[in-house]
């Protein structure tokens, strides 16, 4: 092509990232653009049409998702070598519309730390063959070393010993879970908990109570009357950036609950999953009350979800019915991601990747405060996510709605909430989930936009 793409867009009332995406689909498909042809850049495109930078970072960003269309470098975004066309073509005349999805708390791919290289080096190690073999449940003992250091990070000083290496922390808690309750024993955790728990909970069989919070987290009255009534065999909690609310527990009420726990043999599993990335966290359960304790801190959220890598510390009591429970369900952990985790947590490049993904959290978080300046949510410089109140008179299932017909996928309380039915008007937004700047402050403004406005009356409705 030797003129510069100038895409026709039309009249329809999509928003208007999708229509340059339809046009560049289009124009691909009738000729009007050639495998290899070079594509204005963001700001040439922009300007031409007259629009936002951003409508067409997110258009050309779906465009590659859809492999139309591919970047490379600074040499430009060019037009793919279309193998799937039709296909394509279909994924745009799909009525779901395509999407910003805020909804899932995983942290940014930019920030991941360079899986091909680890192999290459791995692949070059003479005993890499070693790890075709089945380890002990316990995991090689060099592997739990990486685990103390680990643990080192987040305050906890422990022997390789006191470690228990799982796939993840969902499946650290169904062998927790599945060691200590019993089909219809009571688990108690926060009003708004972590899906997976209430998973769990339905899979086995157990009764999860969600228990009142205040700022500080759950709230010992609380706790003490579940206790009194329930007989709780566990309690189950996120201290630290707790997942969906961004409460981190002080130290203050850390000892309230230490102290109940303590009065009702109330063994607490704490699911640090978030706790690297905050500087100085409260010391953990596991430390005030050793011997009820249990600590699963995975690193899906500050390394890569992908490893499925957790490590956890339990009370010497419960170690090895654990690791009978976890030998029952998966035999054995695979040596293969741990060594790559390990790898990196020895040479620094574990501790690196958590190093910028608080720094892109800090600056994520500069951006929510800017769009939603003027509503209530709540934030911490390092979270992933932010936990926004609805005003009146919106309700989950109107806002969620509106964001997702504009563009933006985000979480709705009820996802999170043990008692569905008493959901408050809530969602949680996951900031590092965007796939660059642009997209995250495009669809910050959305959210903040319909926060300033009132529910439409959809009259497509009936
Ligand atoms: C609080 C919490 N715990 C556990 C998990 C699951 O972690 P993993 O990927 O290690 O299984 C998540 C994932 O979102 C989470 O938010």
């Amino acid at each position: 092509m030797t003129n510069v793409w100038k895409p026709v867009l039309g009249s329809s009332d999509e928003p208007l990232y999708l229509a340059v995406v339809r046009a560049l689909a289009q124009d691909i498909e009738t000729g009007v653009l050639s495998p290899e042809d070079r594509l204005p850049t963001h700001r040439e495109l922009a300007d031409s049409l007259g629009v936002a930078i951003g409508t067409i970072t997110r258009a050309y960003s779906i465009g590659e998702q859809r492999g139309l269309i591919y970047g490379d470098g600074r040499r430009g975004t060019f037009v793919g070598e279309l193998r799937r066309r039709a296909a394509a073509l279909t994924a745009l005349t799909d009525t779901k519309p395509a999407v910003i999805d805020l909804s899932a708390n995983y942290p940014s791919p930019s920030e991941d730390p360079d899986l091909s290289s680890a192999m290459r080096r791995l692949a070059r190690h003479p005993d890499v063959q070693q790890l075709l073999r089945y380890p002990s449940p316990q995991s090689p003992r060099p592997h739990r070393e990486a685990g103390v250091r680990w643990l080192e990070r987040l305050d906890l000083t422990v022997e390789p010993d006191d470690i228990i290496i799982t796939a993840g922390a969902q499946h650290a808690l169904m062998v927790i879970m599945s060691t200590i309750a019993r089909p219809g024993d009571v688990v108690v955790t926060e009003e708004y908990t972590y899906p997976g728990l209430k998973a769990i909970g339905d899979l086995l069989g157990l009764q999860v109570v969600g228990m009142g919070c205040d700022d500080d987290g759950p709230r010992p009255d609380v706790l003490d009357e579940v206790c009194r009534k329930h007989r709780p065999c566990a309690f189950y909690t996120v201290p630290t950036l707790h997942n969906p609310t961004n409460i981190t527990m002080p130290i203050e009420r850390k000892r309230d609950l230490s102290a109940i726990a303590r009065r009702y043999r109330l063994p607490v599993i704490e699911d640090e999953i978030h706790r690297a990335l905050v500087p100085e966290a409260a010391p953990t359960f596991t430390e005030l009350i050793p011997d009820l304790g249990i600590m699963v801190a995975s690193v899906s959220k500050v390394i890569a979800g992908g490893l499925r890598v957790a490590f956890v510390v339990a009370p010497p009591r419960f170690r090895q019915s654990m690791l009978d429970t976890l030998h029952a369900i998966t035999l054995v952990v695979s040596p293969i991601p741990v060594e790559i985790l390990a790898r990196w947590i020895n040479d620094g490049t574990a501790a690196a990747t958590v190093e910028r993904r608080r720094t892109q959290a800090r600056r994520n978080h500069a951006l929510a405060a800017t769009a939603l300046d003027g509503h209530r949510f709540r934030a911490a410089p390092t979270s992933h996510f932010v936990w926004v109140p609805l005003p009146d008179p919106w309700t989950n299932a109107a806002f969620t709605a509106e964001a997702y017909r504009r563009g933006v996928a985000i979480a709705p309380s009820e996802v999170f909430a043990v008692d569905t039915a008493a959901a408050g008007s809530a969602v949680r937004i996951c900031l590092s989930a965007a796939d660059n700047r642009e997209l995250l402050t495009t669809a910050l403004e959305t959210v903040g936009a319909i926060l300033n406005s009132t529910p439409r009356r959809d009259s497509t409705t009936i």
